[in-house]
């Protein structure tokens, strides 16, 4: 395995963020102490332009991208590169008078007022027009600038518009999808129920609020067409900007788990992922340890994404954000330990939003490494400055990867399916929440796993967790067939395989479409219990543990069974089966299990799929990259309080022999 840093101009790693010189351009005094600043903090990178559009285009027409230019100047002769953001994340004021289809229409059916941002219409001719143009010139000006590592389009892309045009859009994409044929989306969408077949595609409204809420169908294809739309607007952003130099990377900052666009679909346009880190530190509903397992899973779901290279921290605060509902800055030791973190799990960048602090509006108290107090010597910025040169000290950590044998399978469809349904419990499906409990288990037996799609290729695992994999799309269901028959060791649980691609459930039994024949069962009713009510279930070789929210009844159990139920009519019926086929096995977990239970099956499955464990200090993480024949260990303390470590070993940030982890700390190490 070769390892190629990301942006070889830099030597290894990335260490920037979020600047925005135009607010400060009547202050040549804060420009240059900018500069004189970056470089104290070992600052290599700025991401420049983002939402600069009125500064670049004043007026239709009239363009001034000088002070642009001045920065990406002033920047690179400082030895400080950029990434350069296209600029379609906010409209100035004359184009949204001029242009009002740029604006979004909203849920209710209103047209947006000029303002705040991230809100333009993806669909719109004109707009897309506007932007190819600035986005050209940018790019004129810009895109063989030595300085230039990256484009950054846009800004987290998000959200829907109900316009004319995106309806006309979402017509067609229907009338594609379904071949012309509006009976066939009369049958997917199961319309005889409640009289709502369509005569014509041209009928269709999108689920708006005085409009449709109750086809299943036509809500999970909306969100299906605002992905699609979206990513017909970025690759339209992505052409304009290659066209002028193809060897420079693009990314998209995205937000992780966000329901509004499923990313795995944008991914593949773009050369590098990236993505924007706000975890909620020292909170007072989870442990500090969770909130960093939380993280630790974002991480690894933007890092699966394009598992051959690293990806970037695009953006995270160096002490608090301003939009939580509690604003706390980050504990002293945090910032370096959430950064190393990003590190750990194959990141090559630490980047912030902010550099500076702007003056006011809605960001004002935003943190950032330099404050209102303009000097270097805050807490924050002796934090930033420390960790870049803990960066300059890992540089020949740029560039690895990392290999893992586990993966969980996280779906988008299954995620919106399972928010649209109306089944089971409200407030308990917990799709997202429940997938990182599995990685948390899995991180606590020192195995960091793969978050991949169901559509994904298998073949690098031995463990596959499919957590409440309640759609199985097309091919699903063979790739996983094949997975185990080739020695693979599957994981499902309740929730598995009700409905295909459209939603229609699966007839015969769940797991659907062939599954119930790999596990050996099929699933009969499932039930789902209140708040206060659990039951329990009893493993075959001791022990028991406590079931909350849902528990499936099984029937036709051709499988081995680990636990049956503990009460209720279905008392000692089975909860957790397993089963051997071709030369892997299929466990079901039938029930939620709390964290023991899981662990139990954890253990299991690992051992089964020949994947060691790593007996591993409570409250510690840990992570390995590799690449040129060289692995690079990571230990991360996730607790305020210091940690044995079983053996000393030599740390490379510190260059000592260490026998212990400090309160939030990180030590890294050469490994076999
Ligand atoms: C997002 C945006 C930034 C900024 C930060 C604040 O990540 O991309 O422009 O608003 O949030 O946390
Ligand atoms: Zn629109």
């Amino acid at each position: 395995m070769n390892k190629r840093p990301l942006f070889l101009a830099l030597g290894g790693f990335v260490h920037g963020g979020d600047y925005n010189p135009e607010q400060w351009l009547d202050r040549p005094d804060i420009l240059e102490e900018d500069i004189r600043m970056m470089k104290k903090a070992g600052i290599n990178e700025a991401t420049i332009g983002v939402f600069s559009w009125s500064m670049l285009e004043p007026e239709e027409g009239r363009y001034d991208l000088s002070w642009l230019e001045k920065t990406a100047d002033r920047l690179y002769e400082n030895g400080i590169y950029f990434i350069l953001a296209t600029p379609s994340g906010a409209r100035p004021a004359w184009l949204d008078e001029k242009y009002p289809e740029a604006r979004r229409v909203n849920v209710n059916g209103d047209r947006e007022l000029h303002g705040v941002r991230h809100n333009h219409c993806m669909s719109s001719p004109k707009f897309r027009e506007l932007v190819r143009d600035i986005d050209g010139r940018l790019a004129q000006k810009f895109a063989h600038h030595p300085g230039l590592i990256a484009w950054h389009i846009s800004n987290e892309f998000g959200g829907e518009c109900y316009c004319d045009s995106c309806k006309r859009r979402f017509r067609q994409y229907l009338s594609d999808k379904f071949g012309g044929d509006i009976d066939k989306l009369n049958h997917a969408w199961w319309n005889t129920f409640w009289s709502h077949r369509f005569n014509g595609f041209e009928q269709i409204d999108p689920p708006m609020s005085h409009g449709e809420f109750s086809s299943m169908g036509l809500t999970l294809e909306w969100k299906r067409f605002t992905t699609f739309i979206t990513n017909e607007f970025m690759k339209e952003e992505i052409r304009t900007v290659r066209s002028f130099n193809p060897d420079i990377p693009v990314t998209a900052n995205f937000m992780t788990m966000y329901e509004g666009l499923d990313y795995r679909v944008m991914a593949k346009s773009l050369d590098v992922i990236s993505w924007d880190s706000y975890p909620r530190f020292h909170n007072d509903y989870e442990s500090f340890y969770d909130t960093m397992i939380y993280n630790a899973f974002c991480h690894a779901q933007m890092r699966s994404m394009k598992k051959d290279r690293p990806f970037l921290l695009m953006e995270s605060t160096p002490s608090l954000v301003n939009w939580h509902e509690v604003n706390r800055p980050k504990r002293p030791g945090v910032h370096m330990l959430s950064s190393l973190q990003a590190v750990a799990a194959g990141s090559d960048s630490v980047q912030y939003f902010q550099w500076r602090k702007g003056r006011g509006s809605f960001e004002q108290y935003h943190g950032a490494v330099v404050d209102h107090i303009g000097t270097d010597d805050t807490r924050v910025f002796k934090d930033v400055e420390a960790l870049g040169k803990t960066l300059v000290k890992l540089a020949p950590v740029a560039g690895t990867v990392i290999r893992t044998k586990a993966a969980i399978i996280y779906d988008w469809d299954t995620k919106w399916s399972l928010s649209i349904v109306k089944a089971f419990s409200h407030d308990t499906v917990r799709y997202d929440d429940i997938c990182i409990k599995w990685y948390k288990m899995l991180a606590k037996s020192g195995v960091e796993c793969d978050i991949i799609s169901s559509e994904d290729d298998m073949a690098d695992y031995s463990l596959v967790i499919a957590p409440q994999m309640y759609m199985l799309g097309e091919g699903t269901a063979s790739r996983l067939r094949a997975f185990v028959q080739n020695g693979g060791v599957l994981v499902a649980t309740y929730m598995c395989g009700y409905v295909d691609s459209d939603q229609l459930c699966w007839l015969g039994g769940f797991p659907g479409d062939g599954l119930s024949e790999l596990f050996g069962l099929r699933a009969e009713e499932i039930d789902a219990y209140y708040p206060s009510q659990t039951n329990s279930v009893r493993f075959s070789d001791g022990g028991s543990c406590t079931v909350t929210d849902y528990a499936e009844i099984l029937r036709d159990v051709s499988a081995d069974v680990l636990a049956r139920y503990g009460d209720d009519f279905y008392a000692g019926t089975a909860a957790v089966t397993e089963k051997a086929f071709g030369q892997g096995r299929a466990i079901y977990v039938a029930a939620r299990l709390e964290e023991s239970g899981m662990e139990r099956i954890i253990d299991r499955a690992l051992s089964q799929a020949g994947i060691e464990r790593k007996a591993l200090p409570e409250n510690v993480a840990y992570y390995r990259r590799s690449g040129d024949g060289v692995n690079y260990g990571f230990y991360l303390n996730y607790s305020d309080v210091p940690v044995q470590l079983p053996d000393a070993c030599t740390d490379i940030i510190s260059g000592e022999k260490v026998t212990q982890l400090a309160p939030y700390g990180v030590i890294v190490i050469t490994e076999e």
